[in-house]
């Protein structure tokens, strides 16, 4: 077996694992989570749920980006040219996610957390309305540099 396919598979285990893990999350935990109707046992819920995939999909992005760097080497990607500019630009969003997914867990997943506790609503849906917009973000910009990869090569 060639090392690269090895890689390859490794790069897009990686993608798989962090584009399915956060579609399961906001599509089927979180409303399913939601939908006992104990706000304090969903909340709890959902934070350790998000908790455990934290630490896989941190693994999943950690997998993107090493195997990334070693398929650039491989390919001797020139970033001069278009090939170089789709790699360029998913490795940006790959950083960009990754900042995003820092925001949610140390900045505004504790203040929505605090904001409940302290029954202050309006703070709440602030905060919560700021998570939707980090979620949105961590999934577009992921949809978007699948797609720039399905298309590196005509
Ligand atoms: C969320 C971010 C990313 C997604 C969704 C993604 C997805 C993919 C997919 C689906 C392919 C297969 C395309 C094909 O074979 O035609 C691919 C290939 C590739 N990716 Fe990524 N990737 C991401 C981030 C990165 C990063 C950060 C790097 C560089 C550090 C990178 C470097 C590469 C290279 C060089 C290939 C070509 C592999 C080859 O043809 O041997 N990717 N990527």
């Amino acid at each position: 077996m060639d090392i690269w396919t090895l890689v390859r598979f490794g790069h897009l285990l990686g993608v798989t694992v962090w584009l399915g893990g956060m579609l399961f999350l906001g599509l089927i935990a979180v409303p399913a989570a939601r939908a006992t109707g104990d706000r304090t046992a969903s909340r709890r819920l959902i934070t350790d749920v998000a908790k455990r995939f934290g630490m896989l999909g941190g693994a999943a992005w950690v997998l993107i980006l090493v195997t990334g760097a070693g398929l650039v080497s491989h390919r001797n990607v020139d970033f001069g040219t278009t090939y170089g500019h789709k790699i360029a630009a998913k490795m940006v969003l790959l950083v960009l996610v990754g900042v995003a997914v820092v925001l949610h867990g140390m900045w505004q997943g504790p203040r929505v957390r605090s904001a409940d506790e302290a029954g202050d609503e309006v703070a709440l849906a602030r905060w919560k309305k700021i998570g939707a917009g980090l979620d949105a973000f961590m999934l577009l910009a992921t949809l978007v540099a699948l797609w720039i990869a399905s298309s590196l090569i005509p």
